[in-house]
């Protein structure tokens, strides 16, 4: 079963996430801001939605892709919970003292912004196969340790639920210990819980663990909002920065423009012109004026 920890006692949480890879968090949202982030990302599903329905294709699986600029709710307020960040960061701020010298210096870097979309499941549609979602890039787990090592995650989800969801609506299946899982052991679908979840609650999980996402098998449709994280250093799944404008960026708050990869940690990787990236907007900006 998927246990549930409050999400404000966050050292509870990195507990439980350390021995089962993953856990619901109770209290993540109220339920208006669900209804807001639903409302921010129906627009796009129902645009794509009507145009496969007008093109006599099926519903299936609907994304609403760019979740972070489109919902203002999601970014500012979902995942600027500084309880989510001490988790997040628990788990994905990279350190170290890259010179061996009298002035050497500690480089700390925070998570990042790996994609964010709203998946709607259409009914009907199939599960998931069974994957641990740190495949994009490329990691296998060998010689695992039997408890973990903190470190050995390049990646994490947490999954927002726009309804409740059930075993029968497509809940998220999810394999507790599987983060501690030797690459050669092939995981069983019956090994499998699902993360049933009420409005308001939120699944966060390990990119190690084994999960996949639910059938669904109602007639109603079952959206998912999605918020992938991945270390500073990993180029995000989602080519974020080819879509957003200057105009979509500058609205988001200073932390979010960090979350997203416009303001560096690390000012040697991913400058421009040996500033942050969001410093070249105010620049172009002024020249402009
Ligand atoms: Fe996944």
């Amino acid at each position: 079963m998927a246990r549930r920890v409050p999400l404000s006692d966050p050292t509870a949480v990195i507990r439980t996430i350390k021995e089962d890879g993953g856990v619901i968090l109770t209290e993540f949202s109220n339920t208006s801001d669900v209804e807001r982030v639903n409302h921010d990302a129906a627009p796009f599903i129902n645009a794509l939605v009507e145009d496969r329905a007008s093109r006599s294709l099926p519903r299936e699986t609907t994304r609403c892709t760019r979740l972070f600029g489109r919902s203002e709710t999601a970014r500012e307020v979902w995942l600027q919970q500084p309880a989510l960040l001490e988790i997040l960061n628990h788990f994905l701020r990279t350190v170290s003292v890259p010179y061996n010298d009298d002035g050497a210096f500690e480089l700390g870097t925070d998570a990042i912004l790996s994609a964010a979309a709203t998946l709607d499941i259409g009914p009907g549609v199939k599960a998931q196969d069974l994957h641990r979602d740190d495949f994009i890039w490329q990691q296998t787990h060998v010689n695992r340790a039997e408890e973990y090592t903190l470190g050995s995650d390049v990646c994490m989800g947490l999954l927002v639920p726009g309804v409740d969801t059930t075993a029968e609506n497509g809940a998220t299946l999810f394999l507790p210990g599987s983060h501690l899982w030797d690459h050669s052991r092939r995981p069983k679908v019956e090994e499998a819980v699902s993360a049933e979840m009420s409005v308001g609650e939120a699944f966060m999980f390990l990119g190690s663990t084994v999960h996949a996402g639910g059938a669904n098998r109602t007639p109603q449709p079952r959206p998912m909002h999605g918020f992938f994280y991945c270390r500073s250093y990993l180029r995000p799944e989602e080519n974020q920065h080819m879509w957003w404008t200057r105009e979509e960026v500058r609205k988001w708050s200073p932390a979010a423009q960090k979350q997203a990869g416009y303001v560096l940690d690390n000012p040697f990787l991913g400058h421009c012109n040996e500033t942050n990236p969001v410093d070249i907007f105010r620049s172009n900006d002024a020249s402009i004026e």
